[in-house]
């Protein structure tokens, strides 16, 4: 973050930027990663009060796209154009908040990139040569010979044979630059992120730099060297001046001193040595600082390996954001894999997260605390009461996690900052049941204290909604507006987060559609849910202790009504009285009892279990009940004589 100083006085500014896409053909899972945890950092910055610039584009030039847009007998612009266009849909479709959306085709980039070419030949840091080398067009690079060799001919990442070039081209001295890098990079170590990738381009630096070839002849869709149109730019010189050509360079200084140096540049892994040895070196030769840190992050993979259009493996991201809806997508991909790990991807996982994280944990608390503040409050939000001790570990936790959550983001640890704030969703989860705001709630005596409970969880709540806005573009604002709060959460502030009591009692909440409704995957994927992966449990003992059975808060219960749910012919609607409370449960009894034998009975029901969706029915605890092994014979569990709803079975 760098203090400028501007005619409004002093602002922090902070920016960031994504690698730009190439325009070869459309995008997939793999490059959504760096998209969506870009855009969750520079929307964290933002509501930190940073003047935050984030920029992601396209990388239009080269071989590549002349041949393909040659092979689909289209002009090279056109054909990127409407690539372009699908890119720029993908984005919105993902919310990705980017402040400039560069092309290298734009003019003024095209424009600069040819004065930065000549600045550096000027200089004599570029020269004119004859060089004849192995060249891959997907890399868009020369290999060396002994690279040659121990490859066997042929491009480990696109699956292509080398081609022979020889062509008089420019080189750039890279060479004259290395002992500078390798100072740089020793003395700040924050450069290059994670350490593993440092320690790389550390040892490829030290095998010597050779001059790099930074002209083509043997195609014409580039940049053309000004002083010798013969010549087009190599791609990488052009596409990595984006960094600076967006943000002024040349053109608008103010604006250029304002973010340059990046805070940030997020890159995949296999593109780090363009970007901490060729991207440095530039600067270097222009006499520029060098962005603050270069983070690779891992490959986002499929078991049958590395996602590529030829092995014909790729995930479509719009077909899973029509499906599952865009937060579900962008949860995904930033809980499930560390920053910079590699990680397998599988709609499995996607499903599972999305139904325990995002529809049981952040969910059900939301529908819990407005559906109890309903019941208990008439709909608006208590004011706190009495205090226990117990009460203060919410508010208490709030800030540890936000602290965590901010330090995870400035080590772009996201996956650690969800992590952080699903502690104090659960927290807030397991703290309905120790209080049992809605008992607490019936005794005149307690009733302060169920408003201190019910305070405590809608607050927690508000924070929640704000903290959110930089993962979650959907939840935040329902959290909002079920809580029944005015105004748009995305205007919040980091502030607005970290101050406890913001949210004002007799606020009236608005009970709305389940945040996240679960996805059915026996109907939907024609199969069983997959179970969370959980390190293999140890044997189950045989015995339990007296608190671990003390947990469970079993209660009995009379039946109001009974129905049958449409559609399901194992399953009844209950509606049933725990004391003076009114809940519904549906239970898988509708082959051994009818409906109108059951209302007026007393039953027994777990009154502790987390809210679960059945057949898109809100099931409020479960009823026990005796069965054979084999489940032809099934009898309800009932106190052996009359005993008041509500009373605890112990
Ligand atoms: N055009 C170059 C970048 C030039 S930057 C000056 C490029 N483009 S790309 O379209 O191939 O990749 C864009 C980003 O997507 C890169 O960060 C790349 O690592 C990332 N990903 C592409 N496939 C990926 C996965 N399967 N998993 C994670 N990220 C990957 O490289």
């Amino acid at each position: 973050m760098k203090k400028e100083q501007t005619g409004n006085g002093r602002r922090d500014s902070f920016y960031i930027t994504t690698p730009i896409y190439y325009t070869n053909d459309n995008l997939h899972i793999g490059h959504t990663y760096t998209t969506v945890a870009a855009d969750a950092i520079a929307r964290f910055r933002r509501l930190q009060g940073l003047d935050t610039f984030f920029l992601t584009g396209t990388d239009e030039h080269g071989q590549k796209v002349q041949r393909r847009a040659e092979a689909s007998g289209k002009d090279p612009k056109a054909f990127v154009d409407a690539i372009v266009v699908r890119i720029k849909d993908l984005w919105a479709k993902l919310g990705i908040s980017y402040d400039d959306f560069i092309r290298t085709t734009d003019p003024t980039h095209e424009r600069v990139v040819q004065q930065i070419f000549e600045k550096i030949l000027a200089k004599g840091d570029i020269y004119k040569a004859e060089y004849e080398g192995w060249y891959c067009t997907g890399c868009e690079a020369f290999f060396t010979e002994t690279q040659y060799k121990d490859l066997g001919g042929r491009c480990p990442d696109h699956d292509t044979p080398f081609e022979r070039l020889r062509e008089e081209s420019y080189f750039f001295r890279l060479g004259k630059y290395a002992d500078r890098l390798l100072r740089h990079i020793e003395t700040h170590p924050d450069f290059i992120q994670p350490v593993s990738r440092r320690n790389e381009i550390v040892s490829f630096i030290k095998q010597g730099l050779e001059d790099l070839c930074v002209s083509r002849t043997t195609f014409s869709w580039g940049i053309p060297i000004p002083s010798d149109p013969k010549h087009v730019i190599y791609v990488w010189f052009d596409a990595l001046s984006n960094y600076i050509t967006a943000i002024g360079y040349l053109t608008d200084e103010e604006k250029f001193r304002r973010y340059w140096p990046a805070d940030v540049h997020l890159i995949g892994k296999e593109i780090t040595r363009f970007h901490c040895i060729i991207w440095p070196i530039i600067l270097m030769a222009l006499d520029l600082p060098l962005p603050k840190k270069v983070f690779g992050h891992g490959w986002l993979q499929l078991e049958s390996g590395k996602m590529s259009k030829s092995r014909g493996n790729v995930v479509d991201p719009l077909v899973l954001i029509d499906k599952y809806g865009v937060d579900a997508v962008r949860y995904y991909l930033l809980r499930e894999v560390p920053f910079g790990a590699d990680g397998y991807y599988t709609e499995d996982a996607l499903v599972l997260r999305t139904n325990v994280d995002l529809a049981n944990d952040l969910g059900n608390l939301l529908s819990r605390t407005t559906a109890m503040i309903n019941q208990a409050f008439g709909g608006r939000i208590p004011e706190p009461g009495p205090v226990e001790a117990i009460d203060r570990e919410l508010p208490d936790l709030a800030k540890i996690v936000l602290d965590e959550v901010q330090k995870a983001i400035d080590d772009l640890e996201i996956s650690t900052a969800l992590a952080a704030l699903w502690k104090l969703i659960d927290r807030s989860n397991k703290y309905i049941d120790e209080t049992s705001p809605w008992a607490l709630a019936r005794d005149e005596k307690t009733r302060g204290r169920a408003g201190t409970v019910l305070y405590n969880l809608a607050e927690t709540l508000r924070i929640l909604g704000v903290a959110l806005t930089p993962f979650l573009l959907e939840a935040p604002r329902e959290i909002w507006k079920q809580l029944g709060l005015d105004g748009d959460v995305t205007k919040s502030t980091w502030a607005d987060a970290v101050e406890w009591g913001k949210l004002p009692p007799g606020t009236n909440v608005r009970r709305g559609a389940p945040l996240f409704p679960r996805i059915d995957t026996k109907t939907e994927a024609g199969k069983e849910e997959p179970k969370p992966e959980v390190p293999a449990a140890p044997a189950a003992p045989a015995l339990i202790s007296i608190d671990e059975f003390r947990k469970l808060d079993l209660r009995v219960a009379r039946v109001l009504t009974a129905e049958r749910v449409a559609g399901a012919d194992k399953l009844l609607r209950l509606e049933i009285q725990v004391g003076e409370e009114k809940r519904q449960i549906v239970a898988g009894i509708a082959k051994h009892y009818a409906p109108e034998e059951l209302a007026g009975k007393q039953i027994v029901v777990v009154a502790n279990l987390q809210p679960a969706k059945i057949r898109g029915l809100e099931s409020n605890g479960m009823l026990l009940a005796a069965s054979t092994e084999d489940g032809t014979q099934l009898g309800l569990v009932a106190p052996e004589r009359p005993i008041p709803p509500g009373s605890r079975v112990k």
